[in-house]
């Protein structure tokens, strides 16, 4: 594909919205919620909102002005802003990471479709709390059903990018993630509304000083990266769709702003609806069960009294769930097509069409890690966890840090200056410190994530 034929997206707001649809996942509804609870309520809060203010906002826009500037996927943005040198493997190694979140992604993405389901079913009525983990463990342990709904939403995700940046990801993003606005609120004002729920509210609104260390410092960062889609070069492909005359800075102040509100309205609705409940949130929620096993039995006991509450509370958290879930796969899903399309000379349907099917049958191994494969370890993790562990903890620090080091290293001041300020057509005053940060505060922090969690560092 040629640059003359490349989609744009069609409004400043679509843009906006598509690259907020792909921060908005389940890292804010599910993992931010979790990361809070076990670290300090708050005081967490406050240190994840300087990270994204920090790291976050600078590299989001590192990765904009690289797409928007090469107007190319990501790997071929590399090569076209350092040709002949070893850059090119920073895009490489964000199509990698894309593929295999994409892969892992999707399971827990096709869990969110069929607990919708049950929840229309009304299959959580009359359930207590200890039928839960064995509902969720009968179905996981199920091949089938696992491997279905993986597929099956990797089909939708399949379906809009081939439709194309602007009635594809435009329009679907246009219409999901203001949906998605009004499900959070209503939902979260139900929970505030529940007796009791001023425990929760004050959870979340009063710092715990006490129980900050490194090491929630480092996972506040971790945070910030995953849920901002920092790292891998998926918001730098979305980018190569803005048009010219999108403001940069602005841009990635929206998106890190709505990705913030929804986490901070995610733990309006969770904490109020687990103390009422009486759960305290454990480091058994780690992983699935906080979604799966424990909020379906806090939304029956929480709202219970009320049984057309509790139904329509399960219904539309699971739905926003998968609206959330489906916004994200999309970008990872594009990441790949667009390297695929471009750096292959193919057709974007063809391109996405390897994808989906290459995506799906790493995706059934993933599913099945959880039945048929679960014995199957690699350095003590399945192949679940393991893909996990890989792609968010190490190959996204290592692409922001690789992306900040390019920007605020290799790359020409002047075409950094002038790709933010338009072409001195906008004023941009943080421009400098957006800089300064690029070359020294983001590659030396990430250092420490990533040798932090490599366990080759110990901070604290
Ligand atoms: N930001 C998404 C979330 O919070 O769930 C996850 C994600 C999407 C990570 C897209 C990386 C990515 F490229």
């Amino acid at each position: 594909m040629n640059n003359n034929t490349r989609e744009n997206f069609g409004s400043k707001l679509g843009a906006v919205l598509a690259a907020a649809g792909s921060a908005v996942g389940l890292g804010n509804i599910w993992r931010f919620p979790i990361e809070t609870g076990q670290n300090g309520g708050a005081a967490f809060i406050i240190i994840y909102v300087a990270c994204v203010f920090l790291l976050g906002i600078p590299i989001m826009m590192s990765e904009f002005f690289i797409g928007r500037h090469t107007q190319t996927n990501t790997a071929g943005a590399y090569r076209k802003l350092a040709p002949g040198t070893p850059w090119k493997w920073v895009g490489r190694l964000g199509v990698l990471s894309g593929f295999i979140i994409l892969s892992y992604y999707s399971v827990v993405a096709g869990w969110t479709a069929e607990y919708t389901r049950l929840a229309i079913g009304n299959c959580f009525d009359g359930k207590s709390a200890a039928d839960f983990p064995t509902i969720f463990s009968a179905f996981v342990s199920n091949p089938w059903k696992s491997v279905l709904w993986m597929v099956a939403f990797m089909l939708i995700t399949h379906v809009i990018v081939v439709r194309g940046v602007k009635s594809g990801i435009e329009k679907f993003s246009k219409v999901m993630m203001p949906a998605l606005f009004v499900i959070l609120v209503v939902l979260a004002v139900c929970s505030i509304m529940l007796p009791g729920a001023s425990r929760g509210i004050e959870f979340l609104l009063k710092p715990d000083f006490s129980k900050i260390s490194g090491a929630v410092v480092l996972n506040a960062m971790g945070q910030a990266f995953f849920s901002l889609s920092l790292g891998l070069g998926c918001l730098c492909t979305y980018a190569s769709y803005f048009r010219s005359d999108t403001n940069i800075g602005k841009t990635a102040l929206n998106v890190a702003l709505i990705d913030t509100f929804v986490a901070i309205m995610s733990g309006f609705i969770i904490f109020p609806a687990v103390f009422n409940a009486g759960y305290a949130i454990s480091s058994n929620d780690i992983g699935p069960s906080l979604l799966f096993i424990t909020l379906p039995s806090v939304f029956q006991q929480a709202f219970g009294s009320i049984p057309m509450l509790s139904y329509g509370v399960s219904v539309l958290f699971y739905f926003l769930l998968v609206v959330a879930a489906l916004t994200s796969t999309i970008s990872m899903h594009e990441v790949v097509t667009a390297y695929v399309s471009e750096e292959f000379n193919m057709p974007r349907r063809k391109a996405a069409t390897i994808v989906t099917i290459a995506c799906s049958v790493v995706g059934v191994f993933c599913a099945l890690s959880f039945g048929p494969f679960a014995d199957f370890k690699l350095f003590g993790m399945n192949l679940f966890d393991l893909f996990d562990y890989v792609a968010s903890n190490i190959f996204l620090p290592v692409g922001g840090m690789f992306i900040s080091i390019f920007t605020g290293w290799y790359l020409d001041k002047k075409l950094i200056r002038d790709e933010i300020t338009n072409n001195g057509t906008l004023r941009v005053p943080y421009l400098r410190f957006v800089i300064f940060i690029l070359r020294y505060f983001a590659p030396i922090a990430i250092a420490i994530i990533l040798l932090n969690q490599l366990g080759l560092f110990s901070w604290f």
